[in-house]
């Protein structure tokens, strides 16, 4: 599994006699929370200076043990920096190298928002992620520290992230040739894309950053605050641009949605045997109003009701013109030997006199 590092508690500062300490509370677990890294491991808590991401004013080493649901630590800083705002960054040494080779961690390290090292408040409960793309471009995701689905990171969404890569290297693997073909063309014209259920919006940002494109993340009421908060930190490649808005799978579409598109994605969002029933009622009408759309689902499978969104895109005439399974990061251990992947679907409809309403 990819395995978090979660703030159970963000950061609190508390001003002492000679040191100022920073009191947090992490996990290491999965994107689900359902489960906690089952062995030993070194992390890293680092004080930084805000806004100067490397300027670390102190690090202390802190273990996570095997078995353990939370650990709590307490940083304690040189009183000399009180008052300076900063954050505090949990990290593993793996993450860091990953990072400068730009892949994927196998432990995803987390920033906190900006405090200052004063007074007693706990930071907002709202976290950054950062993840290195293949092009040296950073895709800086903030995520919600609860349990919201929409407002946090989940596997199928670094699986995409694997997918670009490999998509634009120059030798993609079998399997993802239709996507391959549509990066090739953005070289000389903008790609349309837009993205369903896009959740923090990790998926088509990082796409944004990688190739050139208008691409449009909708996904519910709900998610709009954290989507707008991180096309704001986005770094789109020149000629591309990021716009969010709300679009309900269960509503009907409205006429933004009478775009061409040339390419829709849908990152881990076929697990609601009752949503998904809308999710392809969407699909089938996006891609009746452009037939040449590719589709490219991805997700992780957690249940066997998720088959139930494959039937009922056979049903709604969708041809898979193209599969891949991704590997994720994963570290091998003992309680967890099967390495996880992220499942790729590629679709276009097959127009029939029925679906040309
Ligand atoms: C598991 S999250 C995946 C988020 C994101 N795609 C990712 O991979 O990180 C599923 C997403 O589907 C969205 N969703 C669920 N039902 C929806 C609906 N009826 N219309 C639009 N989006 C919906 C949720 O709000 C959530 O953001």
């Amino acid at each position: 599994m990819v395995q978090y590092i979660r703030f159970l508690r963000t950061p609190q500062s508390d001003v002492g006699k000679k040191t100022v300490d920073v009191l947090a509370v992490v996990s290491v677990t999965t994107d689900l929370g359902d489960a906690f890294f089952s062995e030993d491991v070194e992390l890293v808590a680092n004080v930084v200076e805000a806004n100067s991401p490397h300027g670390v004013l102190y690090s202390q080493p802190i273990r996570w043990q095997a078995s353990s649901r939370a650990l709590k630590f307490t940083v304690h800083c040189p009183g000399k920096y009180v008052s300076r705002p900063v954050r505090l960054h949990v990290t593993a040494k793996e993450a860091d190298s990953a990072y400068q080779s730009l892949e994927i961690p196998k432990i995803l390290d987390v920033w906190s928002c900006i405090f200052p090292l004063s007074n007693k408040q706990r930071t907002d409960p709202i976290v950054e992620r950062r993840i290195a793309l293949s092009n040296k471009s950073v895709v800086k995701m903030w995520e919600e520290t609860g349990d919201s689905i929409a407002r946090h990171i989940w596997d199928a969404g670094l699986g995409f992230l694997v997918y670009f890569a490999q998509a634009l290297s120059t030798s993609p693997v079998d399997g993802m040739s239709m996507l391959a073909a549509l990066f090739k063309s953005s070289k000389v014209r903008r790609l349309r894309v837009l993205e369903l259920g896009a959740g923090c919006g990790i998926v088509g940002i990082a796409l944004a950053q990688l190739v050139k494109c208008d691409i449009l993340l909708t996904d519910l009421e709900d998610a709009q605050e954290i989507l707008a908060r991180n096309i704001r930190c986005a770094s789109p490649v020149a000629g591309s641009t990021v716009r969010s808005e709300v679009l309900d799978w269960a509503s009907s579409l409205d006429d933004s949605s009478n775009a061409n598109y040339d390419l829709i994605l849908v990152s881990d969002c076929i697990y609601n045997p009752d949503s998904s029933l809308h999710l392809v009622e969407t699909l089938r009408q996006l891609a009746t109003r452009t037939p040449e759309t590719l589709i490219l689902v991805g997700y992780k499978r957690r249940h066997t009701e998720d088959d139930l969104f494959f039937a009922r895109m056979r049903k709604a005439n969708f041809d898979t013109v193209e599969t891949l399974n991704i590997p994720l990061p994963h570290i091998d251990t003992d309680q967890d030997v099967d390495v996880p992947t992220a499942e790729f679907f590629a679709y276009r409809i097959r127009l029939s006199p029925e679906n040309q309403r």
